[in-house]
């Protein structure tokens, strides 16, 4: 597995591949690699000849320094990880390297982001689309994979694929979860014992609104109390609880197409979302 550090360098090499006729795929991740990360590459490798993966803590996407500095980092830990699930490449930029100096160039999607974690993460977005805009630049992929985990962050990718015509297919890959339904991430170990036990709440909360709307219950304001009134019992501090369109995230009030229901609480300081499709077909 090659670790590529420079941005010619990786240039130079996609170069390369794609002049010998390969099919890139890419995973970008912030690291501290788990099981959800891990089934990106399985994706990608379905349809790629060779898989880069970037390893990249963007500074220009945390709202928070504070959560920016405890963000975990384990380079050794991920490199064995991403080897033994057969990633070709990562790419593993300093922030030097990505940002010499502050963007004068902004990459920003409207509307997509005018809820959820859009509103309550101020310049969240523009930072994930301005990175990911680079890194697309970057590793040259022919597809690229997200998790519905982030899925508003998938939302906002392929409006910016489409509106600035990136030749980049994005795939989205399910959320997986801990066997007690916690969905994965990296934020999970900084949550204390008891935090733990209290998030697993959330996805309780979301899957009971589930099974009411495979039941038939299609007002919204019904189908958010009901995951409310369960993640209360957990003591979690709500940063929102919504149910919006699934393709341009906007607010509605009763279900008629396919939809999310989407939460972002904080357990202590340590922020988790989750999120479940609520199909009608
Ligand atoms: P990060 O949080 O490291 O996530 C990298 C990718 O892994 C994202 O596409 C995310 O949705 C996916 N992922 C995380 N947890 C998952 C889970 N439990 N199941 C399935 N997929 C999961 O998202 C980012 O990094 C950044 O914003 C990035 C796109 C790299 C830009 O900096």
């Amino acid at each position: 597995m090659k670790i590529i550090k420079h941005i010619q360098s990786m240039q130079r090499f996609v170069n390369e591949l794609s002049r010998n006729g390969k099919t890139i795929g890419f995973v970008p991740t912030m690291g501290a690699l788990h099981e959800g990360h891990l089934s990106l590459i399985d994706e990608a490798k379905k349809h790629a000849d060779f898989v880069i993966m970037s390893i990249f803590v963007n500074p220009t996407q945390f709202d928070k320094k504070d959560d920016l500095k405890k963000y975990p980092r384990d380079f050794e830990a991920d490199e064995k990880l991403a080897k033994s699930r057969g990633v070709d490449c990562i790419f593993y930029p300093t922030a030097e390297e990505m940002y010499p100096k502050k963007s004068w160039t902004s990459v920003s999607v409207s509307e997509i982001t005018n809820t959820l974690c859009g509103t309550t993460r101020a310049g969240h977005f523009d930072g994930v689309v301005l990175v990911v805009a680079k890194l697309f630049n970057i590793a040259k992929p022919h597809f690229a994979v997200f998790g519905q985990k982030d899925a508003q962050q998938v939302a906002v990718i392929k409006q910016m694929v489409a509106d600035l015509n990136f030749d980049v297919k994005i795939i989205t890959a399910k959320i997986v979860r801990e066997a007690d339904g916690l969905a994965m991430s990296s934020r999970n170990l900084r949550l204390s014992k008891e935090n733990r036990e209290r998030a697993l709440a959330l996805h309780r909360g979301l899957q009971a609104t589930k099974f009411a709307f495979e039941n038939g219950e299609r007002n919204v304001e019904n189908l958010i109390d009901i995951s409310r009134k369960i993640i209360e019992t957990g003591q979690i501090q709500i940063d929102y609880l919504e149910i919006v369109d699934v393709e341009s995230f906007q607010k509605i009030e009763r279900i008629e197409k396919k939809a999310l229901i989407a939460v972002a609480a904080f357990l202590g300081d340590v922020r988790l979302i989750d999120n479940e499709i609520l199909d009608i077909s």
